[in-house]
């Protein structure tokens, strides 16, 4: 028997987890208006809704928990997190803040006006968000193949930098207050962004005198895969490629909640000592003071010790195959796995996947919830629920490019055989997909609606 991967460290705390019946998932869905979101975590089985926060720390990590430094100002353990930051990254200034969300709306209340552009490969949903209610427009221009699921090809992340280009001269550069690029990008499947990539939209950017920003969130996982795809990468360290990849930025917006391994936290980190005094001002209303910025001394710790271990190479292989093994178990299973399976979720297209249920009818949701009943598997959708909205300057009605759901999975949580137990569950959804109805959205707010909407089913 071959074995796919062996996990680089060992268990040395457990959390129980309780499996319901059939009967009790139908009361609690129902309950729960029939949004997965709104399922209390005790009654699901499995939960990759996201790989956000849900990591298992290290003993290294609770290690520094104990060492934190909770002084107001200035705490020892602000300068261990300085330091990681500045050492890995490579930014000399950074602040900190509670998550990655606070780090964008920190930076784009700072930058950005109402009316303005900002253009990304892609927006994931707090970082649109954050711009919308700026009145600012967010713009994605990937790649056209981030879209397609089969085609075996290394860096379906990649911005489209023609596309961006040809975009800045018809907007122009005066209205583009700042320029992003997510790695990996999350909203086309995870997939990972090349080094050329960066090089060439930073030299776009940069050329049109627009700063240019990371939404750094999976770096490690996008190093990883540039080292394992990109000619020339191979000999380099992780290390090294994630200093380079950010060599060509000029800051990074960053949830430590992912490639950080932590369980809370966040930083903008940047090279222009200027705008550290400018985002200061909406960081010490918002947040908190410059060296704790919303979180504790511990996090703090939690996060210096996250990112050496993020970018560890024998951790991110497992990473890597670990991801790619339940993409296998749920192409087993009979869904249409979009391929590659990217750094931290595998995507299922489910417009494929459930092709009777219209875009509008949530085909996403419904699979989630589909899972959730045979065997409490909890998922996300990362479709139209999530995306739909009117573009604040042309008005145009806009919707998810496809349709996928989500298995995030958190780092260090899951043995092979929960990934092995998600795939049976799939198996027994799709032999009934046929009679799986679309979803109706009964009460919802404007914008961020997924996390609270209240659904039935058609
Ligand atoms: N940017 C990207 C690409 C993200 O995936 C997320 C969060 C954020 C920014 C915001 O970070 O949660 O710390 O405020 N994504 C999570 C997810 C929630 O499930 O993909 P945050």
């Amino acid at each position: 028997m071959s074995i796919p991967f062996v996990e680089p460290f060992r268990i040395k705390v457990v959390e129980p987890i309780k499996m319901t019946t059939r009967a009790e998932r139908e009361l609690i869905l129902l309950a729960a208006h029939n949004n997965v979101f709104s399922v209390k975590a005790e009654d699901v089985f499995i939960d990759l809704l996201t790989d956000s926060g849900t990591n298992a720390m290290s003993d290294a990590q609770w290690a520094g928990i104990m060492r934190g430094d909770e002084s107001y100002a200035g705490a020892k353990s602000y300068f261990r997190f300085e330091e990681a930051v500045q050492d890995v990254l490579g930014f000399p200034y950074v602040l900190p803040t509670h998550q990655g969300r606070a780090a964008e709306g920190m930076l784009f209340k700072t930058l950005v006006k109402p009316g303005q552009v900002v253009p990304n490969n892609r927006h994931f949903d707090t970082t649109q968000a954050n711009l919308l209610v700026l009145g600012a427009r967010p713009v994605d221009l990937a790649v056209a193949e981030a879209d397609d699921g089969v085609s075996l090809l290394p860096f379906k992340g990649n911005m489209d930098v023609q596309k961006l280009e040809a975009f800045i001269n018809q907007v122009g550069a005066e209205n583009i207050p700042i320029g992003m690029m997510t790695v990996t990008n999350n909203t086309a499947a995870g997939q990972p962004v090349s080094m050329e990539n960066i090089r060439q939209t930073a030299a776009i950017y940069h050329a049109h005198g627009i700063p240019f920003f990371m939404d750094a969130c999976r770096f490690t996982e996008n190093a990883w895969f540039i080292k394992q795809r990109e000619p020339g990468y191979q000999d380099k360290s992780v290390e090294e490629i994630t200093r380079e990849m950010f060599s060509y930025a000029d800051g990074c917006t960053m949830s430590a909640k992912k490639d950080a391994i932590v369980n809370i936290g966040g930083f903008i980190a940047f090279r222009d000592e200027d705008l550290r005094l400018r985002i200061a001002q909406h960081l010490i209303v918002h947040e908190g003071f410059l060296t704790y910025g919303g979180l504790a001394g511990r996090d703090l710790e939690a996060i210096a010790v996250g990112l050496h271990e993020g970018v560890d190479e024998a951790y991110l292989a497992y990473r890597e195959s670990h991801t790619r093994y339940l993409g296998e178990c749920l192409q087993a299973a009979g869904l249409p796995v979009y391929l590659p399976t990217g750094g931290h979720a595998v995507y299922v297209d489910v417009g494929k996947a459930l092709p009777h249920i219209p875009k509008l009818q949530f085909p996403g949701v419904a699979l989630a919830n589909m899972l959730y009943l045979e065997g409490g598997v909890r998922t996300s959708e990362i479709g139209s629920l999530m995306f739909e909205h009117q573009d604040p300057v042309t008005g145009e009605h806009l919707l998810a490019p496809v349709e996928l759901l989500r298995f995030a999975i958190p780092r260090r949580v899951y043995t092979r055989s929960h990934l092995e137990y998600v795939g049976e569950v799939a198996a027994k959804v799709v032999a009934q997909k046929e009679q799986v109805r679309g979803i109706k959205i009964t009460k919802a707010p404007a914008i961020l609606r997924h996390f609270v909407a209240e659904l039935d089913w058609v």
